[in-house]
């Protein structure tokens, strides 16, 4: 069969992390897949840096949005982040002219996914994001795909890898803060800017997407009511241990009586729920739906190989021309104006 010919720009700690398990397990995702998936161009800030991979077979490109328009690819995959451009210009490049999309970038998502799944949906092709919420854990399918026919009434959890390892390391450590966030970076599992984990608008961005998928409501993540963990001391770790407590960062969207209630903020949970035994870079999420009851999903959330194994997925579906769900479904109600949050702000 016709190999399935993809462009990938940003080549760091996701785009190394993917492209290595691309060329290393080529033989055996041809077998699974159907088809060879090959890397034919990519993209990246810097051309000359080493990223421990031999790319020389896919053509360098300087520019993203000159990948998609120049480059014969099947799938673009945009790894580079950030809601503006060249992310954005890149992947509603790819998508007006046909060119499938799979993308890490929630914060792109946040800000721009109903436009570009309106654009994916006009031109007849898919746009995969399993990575974006919570890690390698597959949140997105279990929404889009598992729970079809469920009326889901909460979805909440642990969303953000970099602040749940800095609670517990702070805890379990005694570290300080800083020091511990200085170590999520080095481990690839923080954004690149980490002001975004830290104050929990990544958690919020995250949270955002999947409150349109579980109640198809549009994508508001401004209007969710946000408090991070900056403020939150080792003191304040050891009082809620003290109580029989352990403070985890939670994004949590549930219907209410007026609409879709949407916040995320420092929570005490109970020493003995599984929640609070959710440890490091470790995300736990949790749906409640009326079919099937309470689904608890807990995996890696953030780093090079749990996110690249989500993009893979996302990859290998469309290979097997397996598109999913579409992308957003209908988008009848602003989330964020329904948010008694909002509203007491
Ligand atoms: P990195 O900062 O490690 O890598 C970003 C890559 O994009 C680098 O290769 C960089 O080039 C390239 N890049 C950045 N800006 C540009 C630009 N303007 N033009 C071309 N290339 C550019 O980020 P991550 O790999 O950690 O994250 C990538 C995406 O995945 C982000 O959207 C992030 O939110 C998301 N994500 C990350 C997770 C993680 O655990 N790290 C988990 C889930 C999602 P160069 O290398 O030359 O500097
Ligand atoms: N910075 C994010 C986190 C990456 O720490 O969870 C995964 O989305």
């Amino acid at each position: 069969a016709d190999a399935l010919k993809i462009g990938i720009a940003g080549l760091g700690t996701v785009g190394a992390s993917l492209a290595k398990i691309l060329v290393e397990r080529r033989d055996m995702l041809t077998t699974t897949c159907g088809r060879p998936i090959e890397i034919v161009a990519v993209t990246a800030r810097t051309k000359g840096r080493d990223r421990g991979i031999d790319l020389s077979v896919a053509e360098w490109f300087d520019d993203a949005v000159d990948l998609v328009r120049d480059a014969k690819i099947d799938v673009f995959v945009e790894l580079m982040g950030g809601a503006g451009d060249p992310a954005l210009a890149a992947v509603k490049a790819a998508l007006s002219r046909g060119v499938h999309v799979v993308t890490a970038n929630k914060a792109l998502l946040a800000a721009h996914g109903v436009e570009l799944a309106g654009i994916a949906e006009k031109n007849g092709c898919i746009m995969n994001y399993e990575a974006a919420v919570a890690g390698g854990i597959p949140v997105i399918k279990a929404l889009r795909e598992s729970l079809t026919g469920n009326t889901i009434s909460r979805v909440y959890g642990i969303m953000n890898g970099t602040c749940n390892y800095i609670l517990t390391k702070m805890e379990k450590e005694g570290l300080s803060f800083e020091a511990c966030l200085k170590e999520a970076q080095r481990l690839g599992y923080a954004e690149a800017d980490p002001a975004f984990d830290i104050e929990g608008n990544d958690t919020a961005h995250k949270l955002s997407i999947l409150t349109t998928l579980a109640f198809g409501t549009k994508i508001a993540a401004d209007d969710i009511y946000l408090e991070g963990i900056t403020n939150i001391s080792i003191d304040d770790i050891r009082a809620a241990a003290d109580l029989g407590y352990r403070i985890k960062l939670l994004g949590v969207a549930q219907k209410t009586d007026t609409g879709v209630e949407q916040r995320v903020h420092p929570t005490m949970v109970p020493l003995d729920s599984v929640i609070a035994q959710v440890d490091g870079v470790t995300n736990a999420v949790a749906i409640e739906s009326d079919i099937l009851g309470e689904l608890l999903m807990v995996g890696p959330g953030a780093g090079g190989n749990a996110t690249a194994s989500a993009v893979l997925g996302d990859i290998a579906d469309i290979a097997k021309s397996r598109p999913g769900a579409q992308t957003v479904p209908a988008l009848g109600r602003p989330a964020g104006a329904l948010s008694p949050y909002k509203r007491a702000q």
